[in-house]
């Protein structure tokens, strides 16, 4: 069997050194999860960045054998590459181009040189533990020129490429000055998957106009290859959220949160803080709700929980200014002596913290202006053991295309969101169980380790096809 080589901007952990020594963060995220239960392969590699600035020589060598024993490989960037590479051509380019914020993105020579740079360092490593058979799977847009790189150096290899993100539609898409180098890059893979139909379909019109690749049904033939193009909905770990609400940590939590927030009834807003996930609309909308429908004062709260991100990119400082003005004057307008209508916190929150809020929500509301997936609202549903409670859903969102028993809404449209607030609080309890039944049988199948199964055996069939025309 294969050893499958991950190639992500992040390591599955973060480290720091804190006093001389290495301090650990376990990542919570998916895809970790998700590759970690794979049984497609023998052995999984991890390359990518260790999630903060090393720089002592003797610091990254004791660090890089730490992590080679947990069969990782770190990525070292200096103050100048994260600054270029990850809050300049990713983070001030891509993100925002992506997202369609057209207006946040910043088109500049010097992003891209460090973004070309950076991919190459990747490829450095890789390089350094590649083994003959090895397959490599690399994800998302900060690693876009990679698969054509590892190609470059391996032209026989088995090479994935997964976007987290959308991918835009061409008249987005062709105002990036790199457009078709970007291409180039994606194309190296043997398949490249996307989270939806729609951002597949973006990326084909985008192959054909700009490179002039045609495809039938997904399938791009270039002189000696052949590239594959397919959507793959990424699921979660199911079992983790639906066990985590019978587990001793989450019923403690459960308990002070209830003494905390007493009988009203809970709407959810958690997200990483970004302006692509329509926290302050969100929040304005509430505001209105309140105001529209004061039988429900003092009944119901919004608790807005904000995962800190990107900091040091403008526009997300600027946003957090915004919703805290926005949460302390409708607070100031409405609270009383025994009501807070906005809960808030800005930090990230424990594993089994975050599954007692989610079970205890009565609604979530997750209204991105756009979103690759949103994962969060999936996790949502798989936590609500008891099927009751509300998914409000943006109709923006990869997720939206899977959960169709949400109550879906355009989240620029404020009258709907209100509209859809009233409507979830008032759902009558065999309405919401039904929804909740029918989304839970869907994303317990369809779990992120069914993900990474799915797009492995369509990778070894993708090789396949080249193989057969070369
Ligand atoms: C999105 C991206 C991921 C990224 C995550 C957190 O989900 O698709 O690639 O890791 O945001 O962002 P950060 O910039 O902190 O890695």
């Amino acid at each position: 069997m294969p050893r499958l080589i991950t190639i992500s901007n992040r390591l599955p952990i973060s480290v720091k050194v804190v006093n001389e020594n290495f301090v650990y963060t376990t990542s919570v995220g998916g895809l970790a999860t998700g590759l970690s239960s794979t049984d497609a392969v023998k052995e999984n590699f991890w390359v990518g960045w260790p999630g903060s600035t090393i720089d002592s020589q003797k610091e990254q060598t004791d660090l890089k054998e730490k992590l080679n024993q947990d069969n990782m490989q770190p990525v070292f960037l200096t103050d100048h590459e994260y600054e270029n590479f990850y809050e300049g051509f990713s983070n001030k380019t891509i993100w925002p181009l992506f997202h369609y914020f057209t207006q946040y993105t910043i088109y500049k020579k010097s992003f891209w040189e460090y973004y070309k740079k950076v991919n190459q360092l990747y490829c450095d490593e890789v390089k350094k533990i590649a083994q003959p058979g090895d397959i490599f799977w690399v994800h998302d847009y900060q690693l876009m020129l990679l698969p054509g790189m590892l190609r470059e150096v391996f032209p026989d290899a088995t090479i994935g490429f997964f976007l987290h993100i959308p991918f835009p539609s061409y008249e987005i898409f062709r105002t990036l000055p790199w457009r078709k180098e970007i291409l180039l890059g994606i194309l190296g893979a043997d398949l490249v998957g996307f989270h939806t139909y729609d951002y597949m379909r973006h990326f084909l019109s985008a192959a054909t106009r700009i490179m002039d690749f045609n495809h039938h049904l997904g399938r791009i033939n270039l002189p000696n290859r052949v590239v594959e193009v397919d959507s793959f909905p990424m699921g979660i770990d199911y079992d983790k959220f639906a066990n985590a609400v019978y587990e001793k940590a989450t019923i403690k939590e459960i308990i002070e949160l209830r003494q905390q927030l007493g009988k009203n009834k809970i709407i959810l807003s958690v997200d990483r803080l970004d302006y692509s996930k329509g926290i302050l609309e969100r929040i304005l909308a509430f505001e209105r709700f309140l105001g529209k429908y004061p039988e429900y004062q003092e009944q119901v709260t919004l608790l807005v929980i904000l995962v800190p991100s990107r900091a040091g990119v403008e526009q997300y400082a600027h946003l957090k200014e915004q919703i805290d003005e926005a949460v302390g004057r409708i607070n100031g307008k409405y609270n009383t002596l025994r009501w807070t209508p906005i809960f808030y916190f800005y930090r990230g929150l424990p594993f089994h913290t975050l599954a007692a809020i989610y079970y205890m929500s009565d609604v979530a509301l997750i209204t991105p202006l756009r979103d690759g997936m949103n994962l969060i609202a999936k996790e949502y549903i798989a936590s609500k053991t008891d099927q009751t409670g509300v998914l409000i859903l943006s109709e923006m969102a990869g997720a939206a295309k899977e959960l169709t028993e949400a109550i879906h809404v355009n989240p620029n449209d404020m009258h709907d969101i209100v509209r859809a607030i009233h409507k979830a609080l008032t759902m009558p309890q065999q309405e919401q169980i039904s929804r909740n039944a029918a989304m839970q049988q869907t994303l317990k199948r369809y779990n992120v380790k069914r993900w990474s199964e799915v797009f492995m055996e369509r990778l070894g069939e993708a090789r396949q096809a080249t193989e057969k025309v070369k």
